[in-house]
């Protein structure tokens, strides 16, 4: 036996209990209690809660966006996240024109097979329906492992956009599939239309990127999507959900049982578009904006009654020269924050304050992700699962600062925030890789995570 890590208290999506686990080849072998077995390694995390690694779903790494590239490759990227406890990150490679999806997810595969320090998968973009012939590249991608595809309803001039005609054949494809269509929802028109009037008025300070992509534009993309989901019985998930509105019809046609899924992410529940008013208000722009309190506490009650079914990151930090490209002009700023290595800690430390409990935190970072994306050997501490394992002291207090980040960025909106309680060690595949602070891993470490499809 490679390993047995005794005392501490596991954490399942649905219970706490005290045990000893026993992991042998990079794998949980049982769980239980074991006073007379011998391991090589023994670990002692009395005091400590075992949880399993998080997968992050949502990230862009080292992504060619808005005139920058985001900040954090697939190594420091990976690095991050192994230190804030996530041991599987998915990234959001793009399509651009002509490109099949198998050209887009090889090249980033081979750069991860040497990078990366947590375990990868991709969920490729969409912005070519390269007439048609992209619904058949869908079916031997689901084949390898590629179990979701993305659509962004936005970035008209980056060249990412999709339209709905794309989007519904991608939709009843996945659906035939067994796979995931994600969507960023927002309405181009609408924020096109309000860009250009607060520029013709000279308003280009950052409160001008939430003004002009208020609550009703991404609620009106929001519904549209239900709504095709809803006529089509087709599964959707939305991606970084940040108004009320929307999501309350996301809510209302789950409850009916259409096939919405709804992912939000931290940088909505801690900050509201008062960020925006701030000196430093340009860090914070990212699409959708963060929203108003009534959104940002409507997303907390959802997060809490088991209603949003992901907290996710969406990772994707550039450096302060590119967000100051826009100090004078938002729409210059390149759109993104940081989060990798914060989410899980993040929504330990509500759990910590009894704002959720320990089991939803470990459902929304670890388990959901798992099951809504086909990753049969992650997401909960179960014998012959991958032994993605985090030990959590809850008593330790930790401030973040981008000095004991381990990302490649220079600023980060989480600076200064207290979490009570934090990740003192990750293993990835019962390997150690954090360690009270230090990526103790190497690059290399990730292995690609092949996913099943998931009929819904
Ligand atoms: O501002 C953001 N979110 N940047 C990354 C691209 C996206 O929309 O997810
Ligand atoms: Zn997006
Ligand atoms: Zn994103």
């Amino acid at each position: 036996m490679d390993m047995i890590i005794k005392n501490g208290t596991v954490v399942s999506p649905t219970g706490m209990y005290k045990a000893d686990i026993l992991v042998d080849n990079g794998k949980i072998m049982a769980i239980g209690s074991f006073e007379n077995v011998k391991a090589e390694k023994e670990v002692d995390a009395r005091g400590l809660y075992v949880l399993p690694g998080a997968i992050d779903v949502h990230t862009h790494l080292a992504a060619p966006f808005q005139g920058g590239i985001s900040a954090d490759g697939y190594m420091s990227g990976t690095r991050a996240a192994v230190c804030g406890g996530t041991t599987t990150v998915f990234d959001y490679p793009v399509q651009h024109k002509g490109q099949t999806i198998h050209e887009v997810v090889n090249e980033k595969k081979e750069i991860c097979e040497k990078e990366a320090c947590s375990d990868y998968a991709f969920h490729c973009a969409i912005t070519d329906f390269n007439g048609g012939e992209i619904l058949d590249e869908m079916e031997d991608a689901v084949k390898d492992g590629i179990a979701s595809f993305k659509c962004y309803l936005v970035y008209k001039k980056e060249g990412q956009m999709a339209d709905d005609g794309m989007l519904v054949q991608l939709m009843m494809k996945g659906k035939e599939l067994g796979a995931m269509i994600n969507v960023h929802a927002e309405n181009p028109d609408l924020i096109d239309v309000l860009t250009e009037k607060y520029a013709s008025e000279g308003k280009l300070s950052p409160w001008y990127h939430y003004m002009s992509r208020p609550e009703f534009v991404e609620a009106e993309a929001d519904k549209r999507v239900v709504h095709w989901a809803t006529h089509l019985d087709a599964p959707i998930y939305i991606v970084h959900m940040a108004d009320k509105e929307g999501l309350l019809a996301c809510l209302r046609a789950k409850a009916e049982g259409v096939p919405v899924f709804v992912e939000t992410c931290p940088q909505y529940l801690e900050f509201t578009c008062d960020v925006y008013k701030r000196e430093d208000g340009r860090n914070f722009v990212c699409s959708p904006p963060m929203k108003g309190e009534e959104s940002r506490q409507a997303l907390w009650k959802a997060v809490s009654d088991g209603m949003i079914d992901v907290v996710a990151t969406d990772h994707c930090p550039f450096m302060s020269y590119e967000k100051d490209w826009g100090k004078n002009d938002f729409r210059k700023i390149p759109n993104g924050c940081a989060g990798i290595e914060n989410r899980y800690p993040y929504m330990l430390d509500a759990a910590n304050r009894g704002r959720i409990s320990f089991e939803r935190a470990v459902e929304l970072c670890a388990s959901n992700p798992a099951k809504i994306f086909g990753c049969s050997n992650k997401g909960t501490l179960t014998p012959g699962k991958d032994a993605d394992i985090v030990l959590y002291d809850p008593d330790l207090d930790f401030t973040v600062h981008i000095e004991n980040m381990h990302s490649d960025y220079d600023h980060t909106i989480w600076e200064g925030i207290q979490m009570h309680g934090y990740p003192v060690q990750t293993y990835l595949r019962g390997k150690l890789v954090y360690d009270h602070g230090e990526y103790v891993g190497k690059p290399g470490d990730g292995n690609y995570v092949k996913r099943d499809p998931v009929m819904r």
